[in-house]
């Protein structure tokens, strides 16, 4: 007898199983208290919230124009969602808890199919009280790659994360809700790492090319970057291929949530120091991620790179001609608010710091039952947003990629999350090709908990 999938289906229905049958219809995504050792040996290990007991996350590849499926098992003791952040998605699939569906309760289980028009560099984290959340470990890789990748000798994903620990304990210190936090800079790590690691560590071969993919996870820190015997081109912002690779030549900057893609060549000769050194606080450089370099790949070093194969629908055409949307950025310590509208009430500034909201795009505070702009589909839009607290903003954009507008009406690389640096203006454009409930926040996670988040509605 020829066995159908259904019979093959059926007939093992009829054994006991040690998973509920479904689970075999899909991959798994567990949410799940772990317990990881981040502090250096010595220290005592870290309880967290992973996603598949590891931080960060799985790192999860699939292909462009695949379509990718993770039944999301939450095991936490709270509810949660995920977001794949950077992915031009199904409005349904977003993943954010309150806007696009309801959060996933404890013991309980949400599907998550959705197509994959663009290939890159993205990542997927918890949008359920993600000031928290993330913070405790929920966030991972999400590589979708081109059919035809460039020519590279390895493919590196290095998440850059920072994690506020008690060294005593090893606990995360859980002052996720800290007004000092929160109305300030936001939340900083005392231990700063790559891949779940404080002594990340590679080995590579003299003239090697590397492909590195850059993705910042942190809560709040903006990374200074700068490559140490190294040297390579940017090839692709927030997932999206540039037109022509850059050369790195100074400090490379990587706010909350950016991706950098670069292609890297070692020029260190073995024995030589090489890696990539972030910035910290107290203006030296420091090793985040270090390249130990073993023998030599080839005898000299090769040419420029070819641009990454563009991703579809990256222009963003009537930019000139659209109409501008204002959304100052206010708030915070220092400067404060004279009013905002949260809950549908316009509240002062004393009143919105006692419900925990320091922060307004455009006047309001959190998210209200109308959005900050409804969008006719197609349509572009240009919003400007202009800096008027003391502190800088990761501005995010789900749903859709926009381009940096200049001053001379130039257009900026295609990316979906935006530094805006105080006293700054910087005006975002973008094509609404994407229907549905999108949210428009700071990714500094804390700001957007306490007020910087808004939404668009494209119809
Ligand atoms: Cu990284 Cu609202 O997302
Ligand atoms: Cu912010």
């Amino acid at each position: 007898m020829k066995m159908t999938r259904r019979a093959f289906c059926a007939g093992l229905a009829a054994v006991p199983l040690a998973r509920p049958a479904q689970a075999q219809d899909m991959a798994l995504l567990t949410a799940k208290a772990a317990t990881v050792q981040l502090a250096p040996g010595g220290y005592p290990a870290t309880p967290v919230w992973s996603y598949d007991w590891t931080i960060p996350g799985p790192v999860i590849r699939a292909a462009q124009g695949s379509r990718l499926e993770r039944r999301l098992m939450n095991t936490l003791e709270v509810p949660t969602s995920v977001h794949w952040h950077g992915i031009r998605i199904d409005n349904a699939m977003d993943g954010v808890a309150g806007l696009t569906q309801n959060a996933v309760p404890p013991g309980e289980s949400f599907d998550y199919a959705f197509k994959l028009p663009d290939a890159g560099t993205y990542w997927y984290h918890a949008h359920t009280n993600s000031m928290e959340q993330v913070a405790r470990g929920l966030s991972g890789a999400l590589i979708i790659e081109e059919a035809t990748p460039p020519d590279v000798d390895r493919d590196e994903v290095l998440m850059i994360d920072d994690w506020l620990i008690d060294p005593d304990t090893g606990l995360f210190i859980d002052n996720f809700a800290a007004p000092m936090l929160r109305s300030h800079g936001g939340q900083i790590g005392n231990l700063v790492g790559v891949n779940g690691r404080y002594d990340y560590r590679l080995s590579a071969r003299q003239n090697e090319r590397l492909r590195v993919r850059l993705i910042n996870s942190a809560n709040a820190r903006i990374f200074g970057l700068k490559l140490e015997g190294l040297t390579g081109w940017k090839v692709a912002l927030d997932g999206m291929p540039l037109d022509t690779p850059e050369p790195v030549t100074d400090t490379l900057v990587l706010a909350p949530a950016q991706r950098m893609d670069l292609i890297v060549d070692v020029i260190a000769a073995e024995g030589e120091t090489a890696g990539l050194l972030f910035a910290a606080a107290d203006d030296t450089w420091r090793v985040l991620a270090d390249v130990s370099v073993d023998g030599r790949a080839a005898s000299v070093p090769r040419g420029a790179p070819q641009p990454l194969p563009r991703n579809p629908r990256m222009e963003v055409v009537g930019v000139d001609a659209a109409p501008v949307l204002e959304m100052p950025l206010q708030g915070g310590a220092m400067r404060g608010l004279e009013s905002a509208t949260f809950n549908g009430q316009r509240l002062g500034w004393q009143e919105l710091v006692e419900k925990g909201q320091y922060w307004a795009l455009a006047g309001q505070a959190g998210l209200g039952d109308t959005p900050l702009a409804t969008l006719s589909r197609g349509e572009t839009a240009r919003i400007r947003t202009t800096n008027d607290t003391i502190f800088p903003h990761a501005m995010h954009l789900h749903g859709m990629h926009f381009r940096v507008r200049r001053a001379d009406g130039r257009l900026g690389p295609l990316r979906d999350t935006v530094l805006v640096m105080p006293n700054e203006t910087t005006e975002i454009a973008f094509v609404a090709d994407n229907p549905g409930k999108w949210l428009l926040h700071c990714h500094m996670l804390g700001h957007a908990a306490s007020g910087m988040t808004n939404w668009i509605m494209v119809t």
